[in-house]
C-alpha cells in the first residue's frame, strides 16, 4: 500500500479550495486525500485496484465509498471533481510490473492518460479533474494527449523535490 509522500501532500494542499456535492478519487492509497475532501463535499466516492488499500481504508476512515475496482470500472454517474496521484514513474521495461503504485508505463504517463480518459464520461459539464504529474514524465506527450480530448489544463501547484518538479494540473472542456 502507497504511504503518505511529498505528492500525497501536495496534492492534499492543492484541493482544499474545492468544494461541491460530489467527488471521486481514482488510487486511494491510504486515504489521505479522501479525508481532506469529505471536509468540502457530501458524497465521496475512492477506488483503488489494490485490496489491501481498499480493506485498510475501509477499516480507518468513514463516510467514504470505497470501491475496489481498475480506475473507474465500477463507477456510473456524474462528479463535480475528479481527483487523482496516479503512479507516474516510467519504467524501461513494459513487461516488468514492478510496484504498481508508483510506475505508470514506459513514459510515466500511461495510466495518468487512462485515468483521464476513463474520468470524462462521469465529469459534469463544468466538472474539473485535478491530477498530479512528474518532470520524469514525458510530460509533452501528456499535454499533446489533453488537448486531443479537449481539455484544457492549468497549473494550480507545483514542488520541487531531489530530481523531480512535481505538477497539480486542473483540467475542464475547453470552452
Ligand atoms: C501514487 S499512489 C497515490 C496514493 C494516494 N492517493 C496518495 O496520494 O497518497 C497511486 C495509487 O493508484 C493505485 N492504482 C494503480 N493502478 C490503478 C488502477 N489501474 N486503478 C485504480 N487504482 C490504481 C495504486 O494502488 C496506488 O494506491
Amino acid at each position: 500500500m502507497y504511504d503518505q509522500c511529498e505528492d500525497t501532500l501536495l496534492l492534499i494542499d492543492s484541493i482544499s479550495e474545492y468544494s461541491g456535492s460530489s467527488v471521486l478519487e481514482i488510487g486511494v492509497g491510504s486515504g489521505g486525500i479522501c479525508r481532506k475532501l469529505i471536509e468540502n463535499f457530501s458524497f465521496v466516492v475512492g477506488t483503488d485496484v489494490e485490496i489491501e488499500s481498499i480493506k485498510s481504508c475501509k477499516k480507518n476512515i468513514s463516510k467514504i465509498h470505497w470501491i475496489c475496482c481498475d480506475v473507474v470500472s465500477a463507477i456510473c454517474g456524474k462528479f463535480d471533481l475528479i481527483v487523482s496521484n496516479p503512479p507516474y514513474l516510467p519504467n524501461e521495461d513494459i513487461y516488468d510490473i514492478q510496484d504498481r503504485t508508483i510506475y505508470g508505463g514506459k513514459e510515466g504517463i500511461e495510466l495518468t492518460c487512462r485515468f483521464i480518459e476513463d474520468s470524462i464520461p462521469l465529469l459534469k459539464m463544468n466538472g474539473k479533474i485535478i491530477i498530479v504529474c512528474s518532470s520524469l514524465a514525458n510530460l509533452e506527450s501528456l499535454e499533446n494527449f489533453i488537448s486531443y480530448k479537449n481539455l484544457e489544463k492549468k497549473i494550480i501547484n507545483t514542488k520541487k523535490i531531489f530530481f523531480e518538479t512535481l505538477y497539480v494540473y486542473e483540467l475542464k472542456f475547453k470552452s
